[in-house]
């Protein structure tokens, strides 16, 4: 299975750590906030609501909340423990442009944010290879119905291209992923775009990353 040493290992399998106020501690979220952060201040909107898919520790939240104060921050995962964990991160940190994380499973058909108005953008991180192709489908679909005209899918994570890998490293991940869960499994880009057709949502920008990673951004037509 996936080491320390990987910026891509499952929440559960990663986490060193756990305060006496349940925040949790991901090693990965440590190297890589920085290097997302950065990229996400260009390609998001400075004001906005965002939307955040499969939040983890509620680290990124908090980091990329804190980082561009003007975007209202939705947290959500359908892991229990990972809401106990943010809801302590957005204590601790103290900031108003966080909310309380949702129990959003992408695969359901209805995210229970649908009345809320909808969002400028949708960020999953490491999200979709360590969860089955429906998610990837779920995701997309939520996308399409949740965002507003104009707004952003952002993905992050490893991904492959055409059919290949873009390091042997990587290569290694997806099939240790594999091993873990015959579903689980590095994406292909081409199949990405491929289902953002299907959903209304054009990728627009890839962003090379630390560590073999990349930086999805898909976007809604704009008006
Ligand atoms: C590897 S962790 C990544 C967490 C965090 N984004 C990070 O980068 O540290 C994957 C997260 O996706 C969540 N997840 C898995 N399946 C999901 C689904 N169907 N819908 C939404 N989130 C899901 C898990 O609960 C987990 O917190």
């Amino acid at each position: 299975m996936p080491t320390e040493k990987d910026d891509r290992s499952p929440v559960a399998l990663e986490l060193r750590d756990v305060s006496a106020d349940q925040r949790m501690f991901s090693p990965s979220v440590a190297r890589n906030s920085a290097p997302i952060l950065a990229a996400l201040k260009r390609v998001l909107p400075t004001h906005g609501a965002v939307l955040e898919i499969g939040c983890g520790t509620g680290e990124h939240a908090v980091c990329f909340a804190g980082g561009m104060p003007n975007l209202t921050w939705q947290p959500s995962d359908p892991d229990a423990d990972a809401r106990t964990s943010t809801s302590s991160w957005i204590k601790f940190a103290g900031l108003t442009n966080v909310l309380a994380p949702l129990d959003i499973d992408v695969c359901s058909g209805r995210w229970g944010v649908e009345q809320t108005g909808r969002f400028d953008a949708i960020v999953s991180i490491n999200m979709i290879h360590i969860a089955p192709w429906a998610a990837s489908l779920g995701l997309f679909a939520g996308a399409g119905r949740l965002l507003r005209t104009g707004g952003l899918l952002v993905l992050y994570g490893p991904f492959m291209r055409d059919g290949a890998h873009n390091a042997p490293s990587n290569a290694a991940f997806d099939a240790a992923l594999k091993e873990k869960n015959p579903s689980w499994g590095l994406r292909d880009i081409a199949d990405l775009e491929q289902v953002g057709g299907a959903t209304g949502l054009k990728l627009r920008e890839t962003i090379d990353m630390p560590t073999n990673n990349m930086l999805l951004v898909f976007s809604t037509r704009s008006a």
